[in-house]
């Protein structure tokens, strides 16, 4: 008996550790694939991919195509519809105190419209014309800024 215990409970310890399943992510609709490429991939390009794209992987992620932001770096970045969870997210929305903030301190912050439309995106919410126009806007005078003051290589 005694016998029998410790080797159940040998197997108990010793059994393997199945990780959650991710969630099985469900192909983007034809819409929500033209709001990435009209309104947050811009915006990607303007505030992230220096250090997220292909010169610099930071965090091991690219945010440079819809196909590897979905992928993610060395965690994942969002699942459509849960927005609660997405690390990306929660690293945008951070206070701009914050040592985690997306785009780091030193770096210009996104705007308010932006953010909007990158939850609604997430959220898996269509992006209104009206908020897409407010967020280019503000993606466009990022760009403009940027040039106009072009920061020292790190
Ligand atoms: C000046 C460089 C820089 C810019 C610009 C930048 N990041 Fe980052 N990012 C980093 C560094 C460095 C890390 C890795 C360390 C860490 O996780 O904080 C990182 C990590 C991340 C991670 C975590 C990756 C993982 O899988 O653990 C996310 C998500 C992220 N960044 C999102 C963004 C988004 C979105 C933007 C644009 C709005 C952005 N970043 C702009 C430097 C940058």
């Amino acid at each position: 008996m005694r016998a029998l215990l410790l080797f159940s409970s040998a197997a108990l310890i010793a059994a393997p550790f199945t990780p959650k399943k991710p969630e099985p992510a469900k192909p983007l609709t034809a819409a929500q694939k033209a709001d990435f490429s009209k309104v947050i991939q811009p915006m990607f390009d303007a505030h992230c991919i220096s250090c997220h794209g292909p010169k610099k992987e930071k965090g091991k992620l690219r945010l440079d195509t819809l196909e590897a932001t979905l992928k993610g770096g060395k965690n994942p970045t969002f699942v459509i519809g849960k927005p609660d969870s997405s690390m990306l997210l929660s690293r945008v929305f951070l206070e701009r105190t914050a040592g985690d903030v997306m785009p780091p301190k030193a770096e210009k912050p996104m705007s308010e419209k932006q953010k909007e439309a990158l939850y609604a995106f997430v959220e898996g919410q269509p992006i209104s014309d009206e908020l897409a126009k407010a967020a280019l806007a503000d993606t466009k005078a990022a760009l403009t800024a940027a040039k106009a003051a072009p920061k020292a290589k790190k």
